[in-house]
């Protein structure tokens, strides 16, 4: 498509961006000790050879020592990382993007616990809600300190052949001195909006100083933090305006918000079920008022947003940042005229929730993600064709049967349900999280497309599989609830997937027991309350639902309030016995000591799944593995070589929550090592 707006080059200053789609800055916590090794450099390069213009690296890359990663990010105030910065840059620049990095001071957005235990320092002593730290309100000597280590991290970046640096200005200590919420300092630094931006341009001069007028810089902002009290919109624009006629910056990449809340940066970076490019608009009236290059990236997920967002001239540069975690080929796609293959971000926000609560960013359904230095995100062909059977079309079977596709094997699929998508098709019956099934249609378009058979409404039995003469059989079958955890009553309870699939009708006053702590517990009670019900939800954990983390809590957290949903921690059910037409529930504690009892006319155990494995064990006996799958060969990336019984006729593997009660991305990523070597 020649003229396609997203596919025109851009020429920001002396830099010519090959086409209009930017990768924004964000980390995904893989720096090894604080530097951007083989892991990174995979990541990083992956999507430099998926045709993206510029790939924007690091979130949040530190600048000074009392600035310590809360999400592993980049330690940029250390020497040592030049190299590393050069090896990534020559990379990048060879596959033909160009490359740029955040540099930041987080200001309160950290905690004084971590790196070198210095207090935290931030414009006043008001804590960020979301890290916690009560800040020092930052001194003279601070301030002069802190602006020497932006320019001296931007040194390095230059020395590193980055192409250019970012200020992040929203959240952290650029704009915690912008936003009267966050700066109660005296003049030069506090008060008038002259003085609450100096710093910013304090930092801007001393870099430009520093690297010459060559460099790119740019800043990324809140030009809107939609709180009472904050920069709002007319001084966002005063600021935009200020940021251009300042002469030190060549782009404006725009941010609509606050982040010191869960909430807040849910806002910002919008998870699955709330709108489409929510802030697009925004970023074009700032564009339209500064006539200044500007970026933005929120929630465009799809090309055709991203075109749009171009071809209106609401932004010169869009950010696809999440899409291009869930496939970092778009560009090639859109060029070789493809743009049907490629793997959607469905917004489920997994990535971002697990750089805090697991360490590294994982897409939910793209298992290579993060993980290029041992996982394909184009599957090899194998050498030889085999007959592949898989059973079940969940995640794990759905990733299994296109793996196999994509190796050439000829893939046989038996699902007994009618639909494709297991637990994640239940998971799509909440509005909030249709998204989700972009997971299944986009693998049985893929599958479609490789030649796959599908038989659908066919419980598959041991004997028809071994009549396929298969080389390879595959069980993914997945699980089914498992309710049975308490002493007494495990009869008289349902369970949460029974009121996500409607199977039960909803109770008057409901109590969810739920010691798993996933999504099926908060869906049920969202359906639950909806229905008109009193719901509480109880577990023994500390916290409920610890699975669901973060950012994927928001929008239940958003719907259960209001809808008067309670939350009882540390308390666990124990009994369930019938009293009439109610049920009386007996309450203990693994703290001890304690023993209650309550009614209710509905009780729901969310406990997890059994694994459906009875197919697995009638068929293990003929094959030739015996069902093992060797470890060390899966993790080495070599095919299974395992031979326990030399009758066998096939090998036999099983996958996903067939296994045990996992998650979607441990099922996907179980399916895509054992397949890509088989
Ligand atoms: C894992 C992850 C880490 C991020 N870290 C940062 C960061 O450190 N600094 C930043 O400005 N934005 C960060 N972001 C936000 C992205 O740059 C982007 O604004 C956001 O993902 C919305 O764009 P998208 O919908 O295209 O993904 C991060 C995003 C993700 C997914
Ligand atoms: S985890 Fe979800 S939001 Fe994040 S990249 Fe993958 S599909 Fe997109």
């Amino acid at each position: 498509m020649p003229n396609d707006p997203l596919l025109q080059p851009y020429q920001l200053k002396h830099l010519t961006l090959r086409n209009r789609i930017i990768v924004t800055a964000h980390e995904p916590a893989y720096p090894e000790d604080g530097m951007p090794k083989e892991r990174y450099r995979a990541y990083t390069v992956e999507r430099a050879r998926g045709g993206v213009a510029m790939t924007m690296t690091a979130g949040s890359a530190a600048v000074s020592k009392d600035s310590p990663p809360v999400f592993n990010n980049l330690l940029a105030y250390r020497d040592e990382i030049v190299p590393w910065i050069r090896e990534m840059t020559d990379a990048v620049h060879e596959e033909g993007a160009a490359i740029m990095i955040q540099l930041t001071h987080l200001g309160r957005r950290t905690r004084w616990d971590k790196g070198d235990w210095l207090p935290v320092v931030a414009p006043s002593h008001h804590r960020e809600a979301a890290h916690r730290a009560f800040p020092k309100k930052i001194e003279d000597w601070d301030i002069d300190r802190i602006i020497k280590d932006f320019a001296d991290a931007a040194e390095r970046m230059k020395a590193g052949g980055m192409d250019g640096v970012e200020l992040e200005a929203y959240g952290h200590l650029i704009d915690q001195f912008a936003s009267p919420l966050t700066n109660e300092l005296d003049g030069p630094y506090g008060g008038s909006l002259d003085n609450r931006m100096r710093f910013c341009f304090d930092v801007l001069k001393a870099i430009r100083a520093r690297v010459g007028d060559e460099f790119i810089l740019g800043v990324r902002y809140t030009a809107d933090e939609c709180l009472p009290g904050g920069t709002d919109k007319a001084e966002g624009l005063e600021i935009s305006k200020r940021l251009k006629e300042s002469g030190l910056i060549d782009y404006l990449n725009i941010i609509r918000g606050h982040i010191d809340t869960d909430p807040g940066l849910t806002d910002v970076i919008p998870i699955q079920g709330m709108a489409n490019s929510p802030h697009l608009d925004f970023a074009g009236e700032i564009r339209a008022a500064t006539n200044f290059p500007t970026f933005h990236a929120a929630k465009i997920p799809d090309v055709a947003t991203a075109r749009h967002a171009i071809a209106s001239g609401k932004v010169d540069m869009v950010g696809m940042t999440r899409a291009h975690m869930t496939d970092p080929h778009i560009v090639r796609k859109i060029i070789e005229k493809r743009e049907e293959d490629i793997r959607p971000c469905v917004g489920a926000n997994y990535c971002l929730d697990r750089i805090y609560q697991g360490g590294a960013a994982y897409c939910i359904h793209n298992a290579a993600t993060g993980r290029e230095l041992t996982m394909p995100h184009s599957i090899a062909k194998a050498h030889c064709r085999r007959k592949v059977v898989v059973v079940g079309t969940g995640p794990a079977g759905l990733e299994a049967a296109r793996v196999a596709g994509e190796r050439g094997h000829e893939v046989i699929v038996f699902e007994a349900a009618s639909d494709p998508g297991g637990q994640v098709r239940l998971t799509a019956q909440s509005p909030r999280r249709r998204e989700m099934i972009s997971i299944i249609d986009w693998r049985m378009s893929q599958c479609e497309k490789l030649g796959v058979t599908f038989h659908f409404n066919t419980w598959a039995e041991a004997e028809a599989i071994q009549a396929e003469n298969p080389d390879v059989v595959i069980i993914a079958t997945g699980g089914l609830p498992h309710t049975e955890v308490l002493s007494r009553g495990n009869e008289l309870v349902v369970s949460a997937w029974d009121i996500i699939s409607g199977d039960a009708k909803p109770g008057t006053n409901v109590l969810i027991f739920d010691d798993a702590g996933d999504h099926a517990a908060l869906q049920a009670a969202e359906f639950l309350a909806n229905a008109g019900a009193r719901v509480e939800i109880m577990t023994p954990d500390r916290s409920f639902a610890p699975e669901v983390m973060a950012m994927n809590l928001v929008p239940y957290m958003r719907s259960l309030q209001k809808l008067d949903v309670t939350f009882t921690v540390t308390y666990r059910l124990e009994a369930v016995e019938k009293s009439g037409n109610q049920l009386v529930a007996h309450v203990g504690s693994d703290y001890g000591g304690i023993s209650k009892q309550r009614t209710f006319d509905q009780v729901v155990v969310n406990h997890g799944t059994i694994p459906l494995d009875e197919l697995y064990f009638e068929l293990k006996p003929f094959s030739s593995n015996l069902g093992e799958i060797a470890h060390d060969q899966m993790i080495a990336g070599v095919p299974q070589s395992v031979v326990r019984n030399a009758e066998g006729k096939f090998q036999l593997f099983r996958i996903g929550d067939a296994v045990a009660a996992r998650n979607t991305h441990a099922a996907i990523y179980d399916a895509l090592r054992l397949l890509k070597d088989i």
